[in-house]
């Protein structure tokens, strides 16, 4: 296949790109470097400093003698992404490049206007790419769960079947964001439905999880080579972050009782799930989608395990609950439903102690780089 990755230098692009390679696709890789200026401006670079995107692949090149082509641009300049497609044809395109952080979209006006054009333009620009060039092209999106909210009811995979005075119609599952962030991410599925109702587009929405981890199978091959790792309060997701605050002695930030479920996934299977959507490729006409976890937890039961496996490390680990600076349910019901994936072979790694021991020993080497004012910020909702 041919793979066009935009969003490559990001936490799951880069590592999607030596994936993909790996496995012998050609990879064309893009990314206007976005979060790694929003980083420098708001002062919370990632712990581990990461080569440019350029650099990235040339160092990939030189281990494995493997090319990924990179562009450097911004997905919402029309004209640089259909000149990508026209010069590449490729057969997928998966779309990483948003503006990814909830506290980031809630900081003030003027990122709330950022993230919405940034993340709707470029969804917006990738399907009429897609149609200009080649409408066979698959576009695998990445959405979130977050998207759904915390219904109290189940969470389906996707849809949900309405009866209503007697009739039937097959929607899309019912979605109430609690942020910004996430309401973008609605705006872009519904874009999609649109333009597969309309033009007949084949795409793949996967609603994902946080993910956690620090490395995968490709970047163990060379430490420059490793996703770069968020800790802070606008880029890091919730158990790095935790991992970061125990190795730092930094109490582990709860907001609110704690309560807040969610589901998970290593980003070893981040790579597994867009890798099985690309080679069993959604139809034409079609909206496919994926509910992205492969477990649930409370942000108290993700801070319990962490301090149990730091204290067995040496690590002195208190858990603090913060008055929650979002406006979130802190105890609600959820119970997502996501088979889809399993079904097309995804072969989970559940976290288990070892994977936090692992990720704990790759911290600790880089303890005296954790910037502590960029821990928790207290950007609030209200
Ligand atoms: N990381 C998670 O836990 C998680 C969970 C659910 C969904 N997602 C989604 O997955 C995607 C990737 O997330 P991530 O954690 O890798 O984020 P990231 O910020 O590390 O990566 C996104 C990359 O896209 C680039 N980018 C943004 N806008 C761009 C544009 N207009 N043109 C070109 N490049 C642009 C950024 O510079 C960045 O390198 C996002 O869409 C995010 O919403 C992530």
């Amino acid at each position: 296949m041919k793979v066009l990755i935009l969003g490559a230098d990001g936490y799951l692009g880069w590592p999607t790109c030596i994936y993909f390679s790996h496995r012998g696709h050609e990879v064309i890789g893009v990314d206007n470097y976005f979060r790694r200026n929003a980083a420098i401006e708001l002062d919370c670079e990632p712990l581990i400093p990461t080569p440019n995107l350029i650099q990235r692949a040339k160092i990939w090149g030189e281990i494995t003698a493997k090319k990924i082509n990179i562009h450097i641009g911004d997905v919402c300049n029309y004209n640089f992404l259909l000149s990508l497609f026209k010069k590449y044809r490729p057969d997928a395109v998966i779309h990483y490049a948003e503006q990814p952080s909830a506290p980031y979209s809630m900081i003030n006006r003027d990122k709330a206007a950022f993230t919405i054009q940034n993340n709707l333009m470029s969804t917006l620009n990738i399907a009429y790419a897609v149609k200009e060039t080649n409408p066979d092209c698959h576009i695998i999106k990445l959405g979130t769960m977050g998207e759904y909210g915390t219904p109290n009811i189940d969470i389906e995979e996707g849809w949900l079947e309405i009866k209503h005075k007697g009739r039937q119609e097959r929607f899309l599952f019912p979605r109430q964001a609690s942020s910004l962030y996430h309401t973008t991410k609605i705006q872009d599925t519904d874009l999609l439905w649109f333009y597969v109702r309309i033009w007949g587009l084949r795409v793949t929405d996967l609603m994902q999880g946080p993910v956690y981890g620090i490395s995968t199978d490709e970047s163990d091959l060379d430490e420059r080579l490793i996703p770069n790792f968020h800790y802070d309060e606008i880029f890091g997701t919730v158990l790095n972050r935790f991992i970061v605050q125990a190795v730092a002695g930094h109490p582990l930030t709860i907001y609110g009782k704690g309560g807040q479920t969610r589901g998970y996934l290593n980003i070893k299977d981040t790579m597994q799930c867009v890798y099985l959507s690309a080679t069993q490729a959604a139809k034409q006409g079609e909206l496919r989608i994926f509910n992205q976890v492969t477990e649930t937890f409370s942000v108290t039961q993700l801070a319990e395990m962490v301090k149990k496996v730091g204290e067995n490390l040496g690590h002195r680990v208190e858990i603090k609950n913060h008055e929650n600076p979002r406006k979130e349910a802190e105890e609600h019901y959820y119970n997502p439903k996501y088979t889809g994936l399993l079904d097309l072979g995804l072969q989970p790694h559940y976290l288990t102690e070892d994977i936090l021991e692992g990720m704990f020993r790759i911290v600790e080497k880089y303890k005296d780089s954790i910037n502590k004012d960029a821990i928790f910020r207290g950007v609030k909702w209200r």
